[in-house]
């Protein structure tokens, strides 16, 4: 008889950090310098689709990102491999038997798209290896925590793997068992936060999360003194700012966090620079835009990348959103503009 493959399909989310993660102290575990927190989007826009087919005649695992056939023998993807398989081989010889052990021996075939630009610095790995993690553990039938795996692939990967507003403790311990992710408040508790992503360029950036924090981690002393002595408090008010639902704090601490990061990327040497003159011209523009009502009504975050991603609330939507509109009016090339959140798209390039 002709093997038919288990297949499952899912879908996880992008998050965007309010408090960044830039470095790690252990290169293999993906241990970072610094505790980090990140407001999870809503699946229906920015998102990875996961779909994995396990069958006793697959000769391989293989992968396909994009519609196009990638490494499966990448480190991190092996380590997220490794760690479901014997995570389910364990709940097997633990004796439960909803993990087949059949299916343990087979090879996966795994497909994974995006429904945004790659590596534009919209956390397209964070949702990828999140969304990986998740499918390949339904496809072995393992649950529990998982976010110290989906850690493995690409470090903030494991706060995709919860809704709402999510923190990543550093952890302590050497073995990284205590470097996981932790629910802060679930999404509906701030119904009225809207996030929306202005797309500067949809360009792959000039240089990676990974060998940027390796070189900041090198060189940067400013990164040094952010993990040991700003990251720490700027956690606990900024958890304390989301208890609250307090805007106006909410938004000075994710502006602040975004700046300190960048001048983190000026301060590595050689200088890594992913904001570009769009990207500081909405720097001015938020600026400008709270000095006028006297109060932080919108905030900017940029990862690593030029595009900006604008959290603000709902009342405030419609006239922020007019504002950009006029200071950069769309082209008329007919480009589809990237997805925003809860509102239309804005292009600013
Ligand atoms: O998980 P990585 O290696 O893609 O690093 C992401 C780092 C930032 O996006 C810049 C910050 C963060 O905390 O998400």
């Amino acid at each position: 008889t002709v093997a038919k493959p288990a297949i499952v399909t899912c879908t996880a989310p992008v998050n965007i950090a309010v408090v960044k993660y830039w470095g790690k102290r252990n290169e293999d575990l993906i241990l970072p310098i610094n505790s980090s927190l990140s407001v999870t989007l809503d699946q229906d826009q920015l998102k990875t689709t996961t779909t994995v087919a396990s069958c006793r005649s697959f000769q391989e695992d293989r992968i396909w990102l994009n519609g196009k056939e990638e490494d499966i023998n990448h480190p991190r993807l092996q380590s997220c491999l490794r760690e479901i398989r014997r995570l389910a081989r364990k709940r097997h010889n633990d004796r439960d038997c909803s993990v087949d052990m059949g299916c343990l021996s087979h090879k996966v075939h795994i497909c994974s798209v995006n429904n945004f630009p790659t590596a534009a610095g919209l956390a397209s790995s964070a949702a990828g290896f999140a969304c990986l993690v998740y499918t390949l553990a339904q496809v072995y039938g393992v649950d529990g925590e998982l976010s110290g795996i989906a850690r493995q692939g690409s470090g903030s990967a494991c706060r995709s793997m919860y809704g709402g507003f999510v923190q990543w403790i550093m952890g302590e311990r050497e073995d990284g068992k205590d470097s996981v992710a932790q629910q802060v408040e679930p999404e509906s508790h701030w119904p009225d936060l809207r996030v929306l992503v202005l797309v500067a360029s949809a360009e792959r950036k000039p240089v990676g999360s990974t060998s940027g924090m390796q070189t900041s981690v090198e060189t940067s002393s400013l990164l040094k003194h952010r993990a040991k002595s700003v990251v720490p408090d700027r956690m606990k008010q900024m958890i304390e700012a989301v208890h609250k639902r307090d805007f106006d704090t909410f938004a000075e601490l994710t502006m602040r966090d975004s700046n300190q990061f960048h001048a983190t990327c000026l301060d590595t040497y050689p200088p890594i620079f992913y904001l570009n003159t769009v990207s500081r011209q909405v720097i001015s523009l938020v600026h400008q835009y709270n000095r006028h009502y006297g109060e932080a009504r919108v905030a900017y975050t940029f990862d690593a990348g030029p595009n900006a991603v604008i959290y603000t609330l709902q009342q405030h939507v419609a006239e922020f959103f007019h504002v950009v509109r006029h200071f950069f009016p769309p082209d008329n090339n007919g480009k589809k503009f990237l997805t925003g959140i809860q509102v239309e798209p804005v292009s600013i390039s």
